[in-house]
């Protein structure tokens, strides 16, 4: 499917956004391991979840559609039956690295596979843990997938300093864990998103968090509980509400309300760099929900000037570098992202599709091994006209079809159906707010 995007008249209106992918992920993996049933309201309905949901099915566990509810049959943690068939988990990097963790822990063999993107995508930084505990894992050359995961008689805890933050991989590593008797813990260069860390609680788990030398952070887990069944709404992902966000930024005269927008510290770094760059955003009606930070975000288009954004900005902002890369472009002066070097190994290479796309449409760009620095154009528009493909990956086509909406000539993105991975509705909400995007 072809996406393209013309320069717009000033958005406005308010947007229910979707619900959060990793909470929406964790959600049906944890209600699996609860003892009970689950009911999960505000699921995100996007093709990554639904691989998710696929894949415990196929391991047994029953997931059903209540009125306005995904109600989920947990079989405790340990009690997952052998799938008959290979677990495809799509794009799904989240589904994947976390189903590793769980399948360590059960005492049978699952091949585990992904679409083209997935197979790129490294696993060691999974493999490398779980295999100190015990499992098996027989994987493609390089650490990819498909690969097979067999858990040993009875997991090891082990203690696990991780190279990356990466939440995929403490996920795993807790999950995992859950399956070990005694303590495992796993410490992390800097917090990522700690999603886990807060279901893990509310369902009765044992869990420590502390903070260590050089600012790193420790989970430490309890094997072997009993979890209590989950109750939860699911807030509105922050990384989607980026997109429409930016968009009613850059395009002038724009005032959106966006609802119900999930704000834990862990995720909200786009909307502290954004105030840096001058941006109005005023959030209101701050509440919780499903047990995380919540609020109504009010948008209204204006200039924007350049930042240095830090590499100890990253965690907190990994999936938004590429809907900044867009906002700098428009904003007055050099914009430098530094210590994004996690950008190569996502969906797509990041940080070349953005470069590349970015300079296609005649914007200035320059990118290193881990960083990237746009020069903005004060708000004039950039002549755009380019074809993006994207490359199997929904963040890059949603950046390039929002830069369109302030380019000259628009821009079109091939490959657009990959939107449905964290953003079904993408194009649908974006026209009720008035841009003109068009699908073929
Ligand atoms: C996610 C963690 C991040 C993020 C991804 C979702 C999660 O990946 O990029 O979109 O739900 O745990 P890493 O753990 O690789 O940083």
């Amino acid at each position: 499917m072809d996406l393209s995007s013309q320069p717009s008249h000033p958005l406005a209106g308010t947007a229910v956004l979707p619900g959060d992918k990793s909470i929406s992920h964790r959600a049906l993996i944890l209600g699996a391991l609860a003892c009970g049933t689950s009911r999960i309201c505000g699921l995100l309905a996007s093709a990554d979840v639904r691989a998710t949901r696929r894949a415990l099915e196929a391991l047994g566990v029953a997931v059903d559609d209540a009125a306005g509810a995904t109600v989920i049959a947990g079989l405790g943690v340990g009690g997952l039956h052998a799938p008959a068939a290979v677990l495809d988990l799509g794009n799904s990097g989240t589904g994947a690295r976390l189903l590793m963790g769980l399948l360590a822990g059960h005492d049978f063999t699952a091949f585990v596979a992904g679409d083209a993107s997935l197979q790129r995508r490294p696993m060691r930084r999974v493999i490398a843990p779980l295999e100190a505990m015990g499992a098996r894992v027989t994987a493609t050359a390089g650490a990819r997938l498909p690969l097979a995961v067999t858990g040993p008689p009875r997991l090891q805890p082990i203690h696990w300093e991780s190279a990356v933050a990466s939440a995929q991989v403490k996920s795993a590593i807790l999950l995992a864990g859950l399956h070990a008797p005694g303590r495992t813990a796993v410490t992390e260069p800097a917090p990522s998103r700690d999603h886990t860390e807060n279901m893990l609680e509310a369902m009765g788990a044992t869990l420590a968090r502390e903070t260590v030398a050089d600012g790193r952070r420790r989970v430490v887990v309890d094997g072997e509980p009993e979890l209590h069944p989950l109750e939860l709404t699911v807030p509105a992902d922050p990384s989607s509400a980026a997109f429409p966000l930016i968009a009613a930024l850059l395009v002038p005269g724009s005032t959106i309300r966006l609802a119900g927008v999930g704000l834990n510290p862990t995720r909200s770094g786009l909307f502290d760099v954004l105030a840096g760059m001058g941006a109005a955003i005023t959030v209101e009606n701050r509440r919780r929900l499903g047990g995380e930070p919540v609020g109504d975000l009010v948008v209204r288009g204006g200039p924007l000037a350049a930042v240095e954004v830090p590499a100890d900005h990253a965690p907190a902002m990994i999936d938004e570098y590429p809907i900044l890369a867009v906002a700098a472009a428009l904003a007055r002066g050099r914009t430098v992202m530094r210590g994004i070097g996690e950008l190569r190994v996502k969906e797509t290479d990041r940080l070349a599709a953005v470069a590349a796309g970015l300079r296609a449409a005649g914007v200035e760009v320059e990118v290193g091994d881990d960083w990237l620095a746009v020069t903005g154009t004060a708000g004039v528009p950039p002549v755009g006209g380019a074809v993006v493909d994207a490359d199997h990956d929904h963040r890059i086509a949603m950046s390039f079809a929002v830069l369109g909406l302030v380019a000259r000539d628009g821009m079109r993105v091939r490959g657009a159906e990959t939107i449905d991975t964290s953003f079904p509705g993408f194009v649908e909400l974006m026209t009720g707010l008035g841009a003109r995007l068009e699908t073929a």
